[in-house]
């Protein structure tokens, strides 16, 4: 069983002590002595936060406070003290964070901004645009640091209802290790798997709700986005957990699902997630043992078994999970306009390896926008993709591949194979040959 708990240990404390200490004295070399030195305040707050949430993902995701700063214009910015208050945000956000304390929550943004007033003076004449934006979002997320602490806490849920879109089976692994916290605290687990929004109709009557997904294009996938925004049923109150897996970048895709669940009537209690680089779309071009040495190295442990611990906790009506921060920078506009269909005909083409396609239409019946048909026996492509993957996944004999990366002729090998769904829901007569690899295991793990 994972231990768990609701109250902070003194390490908590202890890292938030030392995270008070290190923004003091950023602010006062900042003002008194005009020296800052970027680089090391970030790699000493990266530390920190690394440290007190015990989560590598969190090491990733403390680099955007440096990015902030270097487009900030770096230390030969007018006004260092607002390039710096994102390392000092975060920081203060994940070190609060871990003592659970309403009393240090409600300080966060009244002490963040007295220390940005010490450190910067009371000239601000000379602040950009982009140094108000920076400032603003910062503030966006301590308010979400703030709310967090003081919600009350939750009735632990007997049912819970665990959404999982996946595409190479990464969501999926990471949303087991979760759905293993929840049974081993009690729970029930629901697993809904989702594949196209139009065709997931779910009602979602648990107690709570967890929705995992993989990042795509710096938010949630956007058949996701448009089922929590036209046939999501209303949350009336209920608590919803965020769950996803990434390259590394999450920009601030819990934000944009913070809001969309939000939306729906539902309440956001927590986040976590988790490193996965490898997805459908790597399709392991470049050398075999960069692959192998990838595949031993990635999934980071302790991000698996932070999920669940999370998920235990979650089941037992704990505050758990990792802080919100907000990335103060543009990626999150880059994202929607770069995913979308006018853009994706480019890189999310088709093409049917021909050696390998026995023309058995599985692909062209599957797809849920009715963008493949059969010429000349074989695939081919025109329309919309909503990258669902589908086709790729259910391909039986893996010669289904996307152009911009596939040229090189690699065969798509997902590293949780068990994790891939490999049959379109609700949808009959449709699918490889019978299921003879285990491969639906998750399934059958998380009842
Ligand atoms: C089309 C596409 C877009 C992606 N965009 C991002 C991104 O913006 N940021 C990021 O960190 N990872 C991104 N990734 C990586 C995936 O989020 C990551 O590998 C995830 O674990 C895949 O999960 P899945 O196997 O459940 O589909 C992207 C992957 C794909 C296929
Ligand atoms: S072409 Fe493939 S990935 Fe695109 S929508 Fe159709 S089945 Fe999904
Ligand atoms: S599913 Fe694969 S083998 Fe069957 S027609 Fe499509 S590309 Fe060819």
């Amino acid at each position: 069983m994972t231990e768990t708990s609701d109250k902070p240990g003194l390490a908590a404390w202890i890292w938030f002590a030392c995270a008070a200490a290190v923004c003091a004295a950023m602010a006062w070399l900042l003002r008194a002595e005009g020296w800052g030195n970027a680089w090391l305040w970030w790699a000493i707050g990266t530390l920190l936060c690394t440290g007190a949430s015990r989560s590598p993902a969190m090491f990733f995701e403390s680099g955007f406070a440096i990015i902030s700063y270097l487009l900030l214009g770096g230390a030969g910015y007018a006004h260092p003290a607002v390039a710096y208050l994102p390392i000092v945000a975060m920081v203060a956000a994940v070190s609060a964070f871990e003592t659970r304390s309403r009393f240090v929550g409600a300080l966060l943004l009244p002490a963040c901004a007295a220390w940005l007033y010490l450190a910067n003076g009371p000239d601000f004449s000379g602040v950009g645009w982009y140094g108000w934006v920076v400032v603003g979002m910062t503030a966006v997320q301590l308010l979400l640091n703030t709310a967090d602490a003081a919600r009350a806490p939750m009735a632990p849920p007997k049912t819970v209802d665990l959404v999982v879109c996946s595409y190479s089976g990464n969501t999926a692994h990471y949303a087991k290790a979760f759905g293993d916290g929840m049974l081993g605290a009690g729970a029930k687990v629901n697993l809904l798997r989702f594949h196209y929004w139009p065709e997931f109709d779910e009602p979602l009557p648990g107690d709570a709700l967890v929705l995992a997904f993989p990042v795509v294009g710096w938010k949630p996938p956007w058949a996701m986005v448009a089922w929590m925004l036209f046939r999501m049923p209303r949350g009336r109150g209920r608590p919803a957990f965020i769950l996803y897996t990434c390259a590394g970048g999450p920009e601030n895709t819990s934000l944009v699902t913070w809001i969309l669940l939000r939306l729906r009537g539902w309440k956001p209690v927590g986040r976590a997630w988790g490193i996965y680089p490898v997805n459908v779309v790597t399709f392991r071009l470049g050398p075999a043992f960069m692959w192998r040495f990838l595949d031993r190295l990635l999934p980071i442990g302790s991000d698996v078994s932070l999920a669940t611990r999370c998920g235990a906790e979650f089941a037992r009506g704990f505050p758990t999970g990792l802080p919100h921060l907000v990335w103060a920078f543009g990626l999150w506009l880059i994202g929607p306009l770069s995913d979308n269909k006018y853009f994706n005909w480019l890189p999310y083409r088709n093409y049917a390896w021909r050696k390998r396609c026995n023309a058995c239409g599985i692909c062209v019946r599957y797809c849920p926008v009715g963008r493949l048909s059969l010429r000349d026996g074989f695939p081919r492509a025109s329309g919309t993709c909503t990258l669902c993957f589908g086709c790729v996944n259910l391909c039986p004999t893996r010669s289904m591949q996307l152009v911009a990366f596939t040229e090189y002729g690699n065969v798509y090998k997902p590293k949780f194979r068990g994790h891939v769904v490999k049959r379109r829901p609700k949808q009959k007569g449709v699918g490889p040959p019978a299921d003879t690899s285990g491969e639906h295991a998750d399934e059958a793990a998380v009842p």
